[in-house]
């Protein structure tokens, strides 16, 4: 599977490191920085990981920034994006798993890396549950 990740100044150690195992774990990953520590704007890295997933570039995207919820605003103006904030295991399932989010974002100064990777690897792991929640995400596009 092909997956893309970004992250900003803040989330950058995170990113790398999740990348790392990631890889190890043989996913594909498509790195789209930031590619220092130095203070960035995260929409520079969010709307072309978006647009990746959008065209089909990568599969999915992760996303990470001090809160995570600068990336999660920035993704979810793209149409086809539908990036879900996860701060534990459950979340990180239930998005997925009623969401079907197609973007993670994380909250890299407020969890540890542990549970970053923990709730990243939920999310990989579950699938979709379709139904009542196919009708419900295909009403989340503007018209
Ligand atoms: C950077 O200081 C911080 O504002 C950013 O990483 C993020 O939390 C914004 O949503």
């Amino acid at each position: 599977m092909k997956i893309g990740i970004c992250s900003d100044h803040a989330g950058y150690e995170y990113k790398n490191r999740l990348a790392e195992v990631l890889r190890q774990d043989g996913y594909d990953i498509k790195d789209f920085g930031t590619d220092s520590p130095e203070s960035m704007d995260y929409p520079d890295v969010a709307h072309p990981l978006a647009k990746a997933v959008e065209e089909g570039e990568v599969e999915c995207g992760i996303a990470m920034c001090g809160t995570g919820e600068g990336m999660a605003m920035t993704l979810n103006k793209h149409q086809g994006i539908r990036a879900g904030l996860a701060w534990n295991k459950e979340t990180g399932e239930l998005i997925r798993r009623h969401n079907n989010a197609n973007v993670l974002a994380l909250p890299a100064r407020l969890i540890a890396f542990e549970e970053a990777l923990a709730i990243t690897k939920v999310w990989l792991d579950t699938p979709f549950e379709g139904g009542r929640h196919l009708r419900r995400i295909e009403k989340i596009p503007l018209k």
